[in-house]
């Protein structure tokens, strides 16, 4: 079964507490967060502090997608605010190996993004030692952006590569997912799905729920 993981990012900040009880008793299985640093990405988001507030208002499984330079800076506050899975973007970390061994030592699954322009056959190498791949099937930085149609051609290519390599990584899909593409996203291989504005901008979380498990 696919996971639903909504993107706090189109929630309403104001009301968060809400917005995560809400998301929770909609049926969604884990908060996806997206933390961007201004340089990595031209948006600037939330750090550590509001992941640990978070992380006291909710028991779901928090994914921390680190949109940031040199990500491996900030592993360790990230795992003391609580995260379940921290990802770090291929593009952005020049150790990923030491990274991704790290994060699994805090006890986290350790997650890699890659980019609409970074290859799949560039996880080639660190593959083994990852738990989730994060494709970006937006160029990340902001919510609300259509989804670029040539991802789910390498949605499958990625799906064959880990089946070929007899892993168990889980492929995350992120950006411009929602019910009117859900079914083909899931077809091609994805695992996990992050909706942003398509879950939050809906009027009825539970049934933007239904809809996706129906796909
Ligand atoms: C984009 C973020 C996404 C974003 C998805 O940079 O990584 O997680 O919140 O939002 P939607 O689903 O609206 O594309
Ligand atoms: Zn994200």
């Amino acid at each position: 079964m696919v996971l639903i993981a909504p993107s706090i990012l189109s929630a309403d900040f104001l009301q968060l507490r809400a917005e995560l009880l809400a998301s929770q008793e909609a049926g969604a299985d884990m908060f996806h967060i997206d933390v961007m640093d201004g340089m990595f990405v031209p948006n600037i988001t939330v750090g550590p502090f509001v992941v640990q507030q978070i992380r006291r208002a909710t028991v779901m499984p928090l994914d921390v997608h680190l949109m940031i330079e040199s990500p491996d800076r900030y592993i360790m506050d990230f795992v003391r605010a609580g995260v379940d899975t921290l990802t770090l973007h291929i593009e952005a970390d020049r150790h990923l190996h030491r990274s991704m061994t790290l994060i699994k030592e805090c006890g986290c699954k350790a997650g890699v993004a890659i980019n609409p322009a970074t290859s799949v056959e560039s996880l080639v190498e660190i593959l083994p030692e990852v738990n989730v791949v994060v494709l970006m099937s937006v160029n990340p930085g902001f919510g609300g952006q259509e989804f670029i149609p040539r991802s789910i051609e390498k949605i499958r290519r990625l799906k064959d590569l880990i089946n070929r390599m007899g892993l168990k990584t889980v492929i995350e899909v992120d950006g411009g997912v929602g019910p009117k593409n859900a079914a083909e996203v899931i077809r091609a291989g994805a695992g996990i799905l992050v909706m942003g504005s398509a879950f939050y901008k809906s009027k009825d979380y539970k049934e933007t729920v239904r809809a996706i498990r129906s796909a």
